[in-house]
Order: C-alpha cells, then structure tokens, then sequence
C-alpha cells in the first residue's frame, strides 16, 4: 500500500473535514479523496478513521470492498474498459485482450513505466457507441484494436508534447 507526502495528508485532512458531517460520510470522503489525489493512501486511513469515530479496519474493510478505490498510485493515464452488455456484444471482449496485450498489463495494473493504469467498468452510459472506453474525462465510442493503437499514439504524442 503505498503512502503519501506530508502536503498530501493536509489536502486530505482539508477533504475529510469539508465531509465528516455528511450522513453516510465513508464513502464521501473515500470518492473525494481519490478524485483529488488518485488513490486512498494508506497513511490517510488513520485520519478517516479518526474523524468517523471508526477503527482503521473498517476504513480498510470498506476501501478493499469497492474495487473502485486504488491504494497504489495509478500510472499517468487511467484507460478504463467497458465490461457492460452493450459493449460486450459489440465485441469489447476483443478489445481488452488487444488493449492488455498492447500494454502488457491486466486489469488493476499499471504499466512499468507507469504509463497507464486498466481498469474494468460496467457501462459508461455510452451504449449507442459501443465498445467503449474511458481515459481520464475522455469516452471513446466504436473502439476496436486499431482504433484503440491510433487513440494510444495520440496520447503518446501529446504526453511527450508537455514534456
Ligand atoms: S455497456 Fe458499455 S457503455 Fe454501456
């Protein structure tokens, strides 16, 4: 489980707090927490568990429950597969073979070059286009394993671009 830096934990101790008050506030917190620094550092559920009057376990029983939530930092892309009915008729089955052979990783891993991250979903609300997929904030309709190459040599591209 991997940690996090000191200015970190202060964002995070920020979030727990804007959140603590809310009915139900675990799951709250877990999805702002993620949404800010990508993952549920291992060093922050002692801080959750503190202002929900929890024990560590639970916030670890509830963080290992949903596969949603990472406890690694995810590599620089976030490439998340559609496993839904639509997508898998359309061929989406196909496609994570080609994707996870392309990036030598299976789903819940990063690549070595921490690159990318792959992630499984259920329906991204894209059906009409299906299969599809999601980097970042970005659907992608109609992909297949050539359309999946020309997407990643964008990316590519525009990685080395802000370099
Ligand atoms: S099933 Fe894949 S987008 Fe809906």
């Amino acid at each position: 489980m991997a940690v996090i830096n000191e200015q970190g934990l202060q964002q995070i101790a920020e979030i727990i707090k804007q959140h603590q008050m809310l009915a139900g506030a675990m799951l709250p917190i877990l999805h702002a927490i993620q949404n800010s620094v990508a993952f549920i550092p291992d060093n922050a559920m002692p801080l959750i568990a503190k202002a929900l009057n929890v024990s560590r376990a639970e916030v670890h029983g509830v963080v290992s429950f949903y596969h949603h939530f990472r406890t690694e930092k995810p590599g620089n892309h976030v490439i998340e597969v559609c496993r839904g009915e639509s997508c898998q008729a359309m061929g989406s089955r196909t496609l994570e073979r080609a994707i996870k052979s392309k990036l030598a990783i299976d789903y819940h891993q990063t690549s070595s070059d921490q690159q990318y991250t792959l992630e499984p979903v259920y329906c991204l609300g894209n059906c009409a286009c299906s299969p599809a997929i999601r980097i970042g904030d970005d659907i992608h309709g109609e992909v297949d394993p050539g359309k999946f190459e020309q997407i990643l040599d964008a990316l590519t591209t525009y990685s080395l671009e802000l370099k």
